[in-house]
């Protein structure tokens, strides 16, 4: 018998797409199948416990096969299928992709890339988010979906599109260019004032008129930067007024929530997911391991716990994950043995409560054949479905997870702005990039089994203890305010290179660097002195770093760490300030892993936040209800460890004490009754 869970009133049990249990779901294509084969899929899906399932993700094509009428046939069948059989439906209004002929009655509706050139059909979502055609001729789609399919029993969630901006958020079509302009004249208002805010007398870029203003077309030097940024800045907001406009139409005709499935993710920069956040019923990730980065599971506890920042530590849902190797990477690496379950738990212990699968059924044919699925093509003989029958059941196993939330006493100020500001051109280095940066504090943190929340700047920090705020190189007076009331309030804010630059129209705060920051961290660069890629320097304290150095001068900080050698040496390096009843840290460099390490664990020291040695390759993270304490442990590692949590353990139905090994590979979730009730 599992202990029984008690929430308060303000944590509502489930959201409104949920049922109590966590939701195991697939995408799933039946246009590649043949209808003999749904009946199959359905008893499986059943056999597997599959709940959600999203079809009509890419299913234009197929209601829509000529300019005309729609034929929603077959959508028709597959949904009473589901229906009946139990399985909820997770509907997409299938604009994602239009089909070949729309690219053929309107070829300026395909999006173009900064060179002129034009992305054409035979891949997917060749669309400009600028086109009028294409929204008119979507909405279409949408308005016949809402209509017919708003009030339909299988259907619990609306899926607009399909990770909207994964292939097209930049375009640089004739569209593209007048929506531009009129996104900019309604955030400048005069030319005078984008002028003024682009620093177009560099360089005689200066604007007489409207018209002459485009997207940052290719260019045989450096672009202007601030162009290249309010692009990014258009470009997320274009597409985030497609969804917008796919949404009003579904909230018209139906009650049913409306999310879209968006991309955290490594290699995707174009979407500021936090202004997309308030838009979505609930919050919906896609995540898959990328095995092109150092260390790929840091990167999914990274945007497991940004995902969880964008649902405002809600339920979240994990709308797309891969049962093993995907097909896009240049080596796609299978999973090993246990990995799924591994990954899976990764996001729950995050926050997650559901978690859907791409896809139900291996596709046979077209890009993606190679891709895994719940079902691989080697049916349910395979050790590949034998483990989606165990993740399966792992899962029911922990129902009583579901509704109970994540608490950080960690935060690290996430900036989609500030990514792209960052990686702009002509900076004093190259080598220094934000998203690494980024990742690296929150994979040292989770080495210290500290938990992270991932907050936007300007977020009301003050109930933090430990704040870390990574090249947040361009920053609004809001978001500065808001990082030195949190050191008044109390905590250690740690703030590290390139970060307070420029203000939100990359224009560099004089007064020397960082303008934004100078104050709080009681001192002053007068010069940035990056090193050569292969360079490295040695700090006082026996630490080591790279890429970046900066020429410090303290007015008013005590001084942790100088440099010893290189381009800034006998300059301060790290920095400690006290401010208020909290502190201002600041480190100059990239820092390697093991001096990471040690400032991590200093930093947590100064904030009082308790740490547990658990290393880069076990996860441990707390769920809470009012009640209890729910905690994941995650051993990625082939050798045993211990961990000091003691219970009952949801996985195996034992319970474990403090001393019980956890084995190589395996994961435990131990349910304990909360010591520090009411505390
Ligand atoms: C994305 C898409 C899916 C599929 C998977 C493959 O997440 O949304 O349609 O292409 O990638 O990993």
């Amino acid at each position: 018998m599992t202990t029984p869970l008690t929430l308060t009133p303000e944590q509502p049990l489930v959201p409104g797409w949920a049922t109590g249990t966590i939701t195991l779901g697939c995408d799933y294509n039946p246009e590649q199948w043949d209808e003999s084969v749904w009946h199959d899929d359905i008893a499986l899906m059943r056999e597997l416990g599959v709940d959600l399932v999203a079809i009509n993700i890419f299913g234009w094509a197929q209601l829509q096969p000529q300019p005309g009428p729609f034929d929603f046939s077959r959508l028709d069948r597959i949904l009473s299928m589901l229906h009946e059989a139990g399985i909820r439906v997770n509907l997409g209004t299938g604009t994602s992709s239009p089909p070949p002929w729309l690219a053929r009655v309107h070829p300026e509706t395909l999006p173009q890339f900064a060179n002129g050139t034009l992305a054409w059909p035979g891949g997917r979502q060749a669309w400009c988010p600028s086109s009028v055609v294409f929204r008119q001729k979507a909405i279409e789609l949408v308005t016949a979906m809402a209509e017919r399919y708003g009030n339909h029993p299988a259907v619990a969630v609306w899926h607009v599109s399909n990770e909207l901006g994964c292939h097209n958020a930049l375009c640089y079509c004739d569209a593209s260019a007048r929506a531009f302009r009129t996104w900019l004249r309604a955030r400048y208002g005069t030319l005078d004032a984008l002028n003024s805010a682009w620093g177009t007398a560099f360089w005689s870029q200066r604007y007489g008129t409207w018209d002459d203003v485009l997207p940052p077309r290719a260019t045989r030097s450096a672009g202007n930067p601030a162009q290249l940024l309010d692009f990014k800045r258009f470009s997320s907001d274009e597409l985030l007024d497609y969804y917008r406009a796919e949404a009003a139409v579904l909230r018209e005709h139906s009650s049913v929530p409306v999310t879209t499935n968006l991309m955290v993710t490594a290699h995707i920069q174009t979407l500021d997911y936090f202004s997309w956040a308030p838009e979505l019923d609930f919050i919906a990730n896609d995540h898959y391991l990328d095995h092109r980065l150092a260390d790929p599971l840091a990167e999914l506890a990274f945007s497991a716990d940004l995902t969880r920042g964008l649902a405002a530590g809600q339920p979240w849902m994990v709308m797309e994950t891969s049962t093993s190797a995907v097909s896009w990477q240049p080596v796609n690496h299978a999973k090993r043995e246990g990995e799924l379950l591994r990954t899976v738990l990764g996001h729950v212990a995050r926050g997650a409560d559901s978690i859907c699968f791409f896809q139900w059924r291996a596709s046979r044919s077209g890009a993606e054949k190679f891709h895994s699925a719940l079902l691989p093509h080697s049916g349910t003989a395979g050790q590949g479905w034998a483990q989606s029958v165990e993740l399966s059941s792992v899962l029911d196993r922990l129902n009583p997870v579901v509704g109970s939330r994540v608490h950080a006493r960690a935060a690290l100020v996430f900036s989609w702005e500030a990514w792209w500001a960052a990686e702009g051109d002509s900076h004093p280095s190259s080598l220094l990039r934000y998203l690494p940066e980024a990742h690296r504090y929150h994979r040292a943190l989770r080495a210290l089994g500290i938990t992270v929340d991932m907050v936007a700047p300007g977020t009301d920090l003050t109930s933090y203890d430990l704040v870390v705020v990574p090249t947040l190189y361009t920053v609004t007076d809001a978001a500065s305010v808001a990082i030195a009331d949190a050191a008044a309030a109390g905590a250690t804010v740690l703030i590290t290179p390139f970060t307070g630059i420029v203000d939100e129209r990359d224009t560099v705060i004089a007064g020397g660097y960082p303008g934004a920051f100078r104050e709080l961290l009681g001192l002053t660069i007068d010069e940035f002195r990056p090193l050569a890629a292969e360079a490295t320097v040695s700090l006082s304290s026996g630490a080591h770093g790279s890429i970046w150095t900066d020429a410090v001068r303290v007015t008013d900080a005590e001084i942790v760490a100088s440099y010893s050698d290189g381009p800034a040496a006998a300059s301060p390096a790290i920095t400690r300030r006290p401010v208020g009843s909290g502190t201002a840290w600041y480190v100059s460099t990239v820092l390697d892993d093991d001096s990471l390490l040690r400032l991590a664990r200093d930093l947590a020291a100064d904030a009082g936040v308790p740490i547990v040695e658990v290393g880069y390759d076990v996860d441990v993270v707390t769920r809470q209800t009012d009640t209890h304490h729910i905690t994941f442990i995650i051993n990625h590692r082939s050798e045993p460890i211990a961990v000091p949590y003691a219970g009952l353990d949801l996985v195996s139905g034992e319970t474990v004490t403090d001393a019980t090994p956890l084995p190589a590979g395996a994961v435990r979730v131990v349910i304990s009754e909360r010591s520090d009730r009411g505390a």
